[in-house]
């Protein structure tokens, strides 16, 4: 690895930089002036994105290796950390809790010490809507308490704890964006979501339509919901990544530790995400029901009104069928013509 020192504009670390939201957040990054430093250990990233898209330093490795990070930050004169990197999966989190544990708690406080070592004073972290269980009220706002339902959540809300605790030990500045459901893809299609194995209903929904996958599954049908499906908020993920851009500035001029929703403050049961991506694709999408899944609350929706008045953010993209657009464009692109899902 070869190290440009011709650093002009601030340079951000961004962990998790190769995945779904942590790349579209580096493309925001590079468009908004800033140069941007990746560490991810590729385990679920896309090297060839990075490469072809981002075309920016990456490091592969793991947010839990410190001789790592503290060489990182003796090398590269890093302004601020912007933390994406860490396992998503609901259902893993629930068959591999200790997993979820270390890469998501120990590795963020790994992280943490190193920078706090390296007196690096900003950080930015992707936190979630899952911190928050089954809310007593909708939409959520940050106030309502969290009350996480599953390892995934709990470890979010341990790093959200030990981001408060170590800013009021050693001055560390953050903003934690709590996200709900991320979907779509960048417009012009050279970024989008490509998880394996991927569990998001808007991309199973388009795998469905393209034939990789032979239905969806709708869990519970019974929910006292007006179609008897769950509904969830989707946000545009360039929407999140624009969030990220305008926390950072918001902490770099000056901004104190805050807590972000980030949501489009609008529900969508899942028959409509299927309805919808039936108009965008003109595919027929086989669908099975099936049981609840435990813990899934029926309703989910943010109130953002913090993000909008505190850092002016106004999603872009709030249009649901604009969203499944998107992501229908990005997996033509990706994955071509109909295929059986490997
Ligand atoms: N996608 C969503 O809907 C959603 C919703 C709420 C919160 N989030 C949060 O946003 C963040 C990004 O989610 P995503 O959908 O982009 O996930 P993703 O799996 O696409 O990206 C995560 C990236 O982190 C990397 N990574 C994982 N562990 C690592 C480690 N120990 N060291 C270095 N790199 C590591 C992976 O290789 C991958 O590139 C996560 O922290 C997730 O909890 C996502």
């Amino acid at each position: 690895m070869t190290t440009n020192n011709d650093y002009r504009s601030p340079l951000i670390l961004v962990t998790g930089g190769g995945g779904y939201v942590g790349s579209h957040t580096v493309l925001a990054l590079q468009q908004a002036g800033f140069q941007v430093l990746i560490l991810d250990s590729l385990e679920r990233g896309h090297r060839d994105l990075v490469e072809a898209v981002l075309k920016t330093e990456l490091i592969v490795g793991d947010i839990g290796d410190r001789p790592l990070l503290d060489w990182i930050f003796q090398t590269y004169p890093v302004t601020a950390v912007m933390h994406f990197a860490a396992y998503i999966e609901v259902g893993e989190s629930v068959r591999y809790p200790d997993r979820f544990y270390q890469n998501n708690v120990h590795g963020a406080l790994t992280l943490l010490q190193a920078m706090v070592a390296a007196k690096i004073p900003y950080f930015v972290f992707s936190s979630t809507a899952a911190v928050y269980g089954l809310p007593p009220e909708v939409p959520i706002q940050e106030t309502c308490p969290c009350a996480p339902m599953n390892p995934y959540g709990r470890s979010k809300w341990m790093v959200e704890q030990m981001v408060g605790d170590l800013g009021s030990a050693y001055g560390l500045k953050s903003v934690i964006f709590r996200y709900f459901n991320a979907a779509g893809a960048d417009p012009h299609s050279r970024l989008g979501e490509d998880h394996h194995p991927e569990t998001h209903l808007i991309p199973l929904v388009l795998q469905a339509a393209m034939g990789r996958r032979p239905h969806v599954v709708i869990y519970g049908t019974d929910y006292p919901t007006a179609d008897g499906t769950c509904i969830r908020d989707y946000i545009h993920v360039v929407d999140l990544a624009q969030a990220h851009v305008l926390g950072l500035k918001y902490l770099l001029s000056g901004g104190d530790s805050e807590v972000f929703n980030l949501g489009n403050g609008q529900g969508f049961s899942v028959r409509q995400i299927i309805e919808t991506a039936q108009r965008v694709t003109r595919c027929s999408i086989p669908v099975l029901e099936g049981d609840r899944r435990e813990g899934d609350p029926a309703v989910l929706i943010a109130n953002s009104d913090r993000a909008r008045r505190v850092l002016g953010w106004q999603p872009q993209y709030p249009d649901i069928e604009q969203i499944i657009q998107h992501a229908w464009l990005w997996h033509q692109h990706r994955h071509g013509s109909a295929r059986a899902e490997e």
